[in-house]
């Protein structure tokens, strides 16, 4: 555990203490980049940050038997945020890392809001016939409970007579208040709330989601409401992705159509997430959305946009907006310049180049910023 960086410093002050977890396989990529944009960033904007880094994860499990050490969950509730890479290596099974890793810090930090900005950003080229602003929705995926709440068993495993159940849970409890969050973001956004569902299938579960979500509703006769089928939402996501503003998803539907989403917009390397705590008792955690990566791990070739983008979202929630723009702006003017981008964008520069690009542009803009205030 080290604290590190130029602007890390003993926290005090106005410094914000955030934790940094890589995890694994590009996990380390992606967050090695992501900490570089956000000491640049900082430096510029003159904000504090003391980072901590963690090395929990699978190489950790495959050292001492655990994903997070013992103590590790009370030393990470002390910070303010969390920024978070990936979990996931071949050597390890999938199911305990997910279980060890990201679904444990979500569900015991009470981080019931899964954020997941999909827009389609300056210079990248999207599969379908669209131009940039052409697509900006955000998906708000139910968090804790759904279809990932982790209810089930299995019995008789290996007879003829084994049987398996995995539980949706849907509370009102739950339900409400992941509403009550996507109606407030439709509000500020564009006034438009989409929620996804199957309750022409799976009655019970469902059919109250969407019975709770209308009660919801009523608090915000401002906001315009739809409802879609989960099927027919994947459908009309690629069919009109221009008139979907917030999605209001179930754990797994949220899944789902944010790998949708992100395939629409350049791949998983495009978008980042926040898992929110809106209460703050607890730190929120901010991840890119994709895993691992196995398959290019190691290479030097993963796009860190996603995981630059969650950190400016960190910046955000941790009440630095001005150093988020920054951030954004910068990630968005190298990628409309279009010189350096890595393979998945098209191009053929690698983590690192795309990260000294961003920093470079985080110089220029914070730089022309400050003159424009100053003159
Ligand atoms: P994945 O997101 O790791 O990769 C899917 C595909 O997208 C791969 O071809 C990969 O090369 C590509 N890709 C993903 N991120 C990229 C980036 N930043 N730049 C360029 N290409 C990128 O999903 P997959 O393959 O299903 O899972 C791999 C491992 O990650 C598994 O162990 C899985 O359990 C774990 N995982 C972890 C998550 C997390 O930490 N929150 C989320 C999803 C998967
Ligand atoms: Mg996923």
């Amino acid at each position: 555990m080290t604290a590190d960086g130029p602007t890390a410093r003993a926290v005090g002050g106005t410094s914000h203490l955030i934790a940094v977890i890589p995890g694994d396989g590009i996990g380390l990529e992606v967050t090695e980049a992501a900490v570089s944009a956000l000491r640049h960033v900082c430096s510029q904007t003159g904000v504090e940050l003391t980072m901590k880094t963690y090395p929990w994860g699978s190489r950790f499990y495959l050292q001492t038997g655990e994903f997070i050490p013992e103590d590790g969950l009370d030393e990470l509730n002390r910070a303010e945020a969390i920024l978070f890479g990936a979990h996931g290596d071949p050597a390890v099974r999938d199911v305990l890392a997910a279980w060890g890793m990201i679904l444990r810090l979500r569900q015991t930090y009470d981080q019931y809001v899964n954020l997941r900005p999909v827009r389609l950003l300056p210079g990248v080229e999207s599969p379908l016939r669209v131009v940039e602003g052409d697509i900006d929705f955000a998906i708000v995926r139910e968090n804790l409970e759904g279809e990932l709440a982790g209810h089930g068993g299995v019995t008789g495993a290996a007879g003829p007579g084994g049987v398996a159940t995995e539980l949706t849970i849907v509370t009102r409890y739950g339900t409400e208040r992941i509403a009550d969050y996507a109606f407030e973001l439709a509000r500020r956004r564009r006034g438009l709330l989409t929620y996804v569902t199957k309750s022409n299938a799976i009655r019970h579960a469902l059919g109250y989601w969407d019975d709770v979500i209308l009660e919801v509703a009523q608090r915000y006769p401002d906001v315009t409401v739809d409802r879609l089928y989960v099927d027919a939402a994947a459908a009309e996501l690629v069919r009109r992705p221009h008139t979907f503003d917030v999605l209001l998803c179930t754990s797994l539907h949220g899944d789902i159509l944010s790998d949708l989403g992100a395939a629409l917009v350049g791949g998983l390397g495009a978008v980042p997430s926040a898992n929110l705590d809106p209460s703050r008792t607890h730190p929120s955690l901010f991840e890119p959305i994709h895993g691992s990566a196995p398959d290019i791990a190691g290479k030097g070739i993963a796009n860190p946009t996603a995981a630059i983008l969650s950190a400016a979202m960190l910046l955000d929630h941790i009440g630095e907006t001005h150093a988020g723009e920054l951030l954004r702006d910068a990630v968005c003017a190298v990628l409309a310049d279009g010189e350096v981008r890595t393979r998945d964008f098209g191009g053929a520069s690698t983590t690192r180049d795309f990260t000294d690009a961003v920093c470079a542009a985080v110089g220029r803009l914070g730089s022309a910023a400050s003159a424009t205030i100053a003159g």
